[in-house]
């Protein structure tokens, strides 16, 4: 690959089509908003590369300095605690942490932990860590609010965007936990080595 190309790590889903956009109203090549199932699309003009990947997988592939910069919710980076830059906020994929259940029998049984169910296990951890609460997680990779439905937790701890997800459900939000946002985020060495080339596109996000 040629070492001047700015290799952008985009996610699949919401949060992509969003960053699509701003990028597209920054100057670079609409084709990247193509249906397509081409996983690196190529600006030419530009000399940037756009990788398509899993919403959870970009923070990987940042760390790892395969792509220079991505765009990620600060769902997943309060989650892993990478070690890269945050460098901005996009303004947009406003959402937030909660914990959600039953209203009516939101925490059930005296004398054990609480059951959590969860794509999102060090938030949980950390959160009812500090609230001195006892409890066992059980990680899901999707669709958590099924814990509760099932009866394998008591309560969820997940992302709520619009609220359909649990009103479609039968469940509520107990407790907001922290607001959750679109980041756009740098891998350390090669924020240094294409400074300019990345300031020069926060520039450009900025006026969008
Ligand atoms: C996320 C989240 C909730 C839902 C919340 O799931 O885990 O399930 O979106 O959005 P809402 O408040 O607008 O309904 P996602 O769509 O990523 O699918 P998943 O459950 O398979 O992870």
């Amino acid at each position: 690959m040629n070492k001047d190309k700015l290799i952008i790590a985009l996610p699949k889903g919401r949060l992509g089509k969003s960053a699509i956009k701003k990028l597209i109203a920054t100057g670079i090549d609409p084709k990247i908003g193509e249906e397509t199932r081409k996983l690196i699309v190529t600006d030419e003009t530009n000399n940037i590369d756009v990788m398509f990947v899993k919403a959870g997988d970009v923070i990987t592939y940042i760390e790892e300095g395969v792509a220079d910069i991505g765009v990620v919710g600060s769902d997943n980076i309060l989650e892993e605690r990478p070690d890269i830059y945050t460098l901005k906020d996009l303004g947009f994929g406003q959402c937030k942490f909660a914990v959600a259940g039953f209203r009516e029998n939101p925490y059930p049984v005296e004398g054990r932990p609480l059951r959590v169910a969860t794509k999102y296990p060090s938030v949980a951890r950390s959160y009812f860590k500090e609230k001195r609460q006892p409890i066992e997680i059980f990680y899901l990779s999707g669709s958590v609010e099924l814990g509760p439905i099932v009866g394998l937790s008591d309560v969820i701890v997940d992302i709520v965007e619009t609220g359909n997800t649990l009103k479609a459900n039968g469940l509520s939000v107990l407790e907001e936990m922290m607001d959750i946002s679109a980041k756009l985020i740098a891998n350390k060495g090669k924020y240094r080595f294409k400074m300019n080339r990345i300031n020069t596109l926060m520039d450009a996000l900025e006026r969008t």
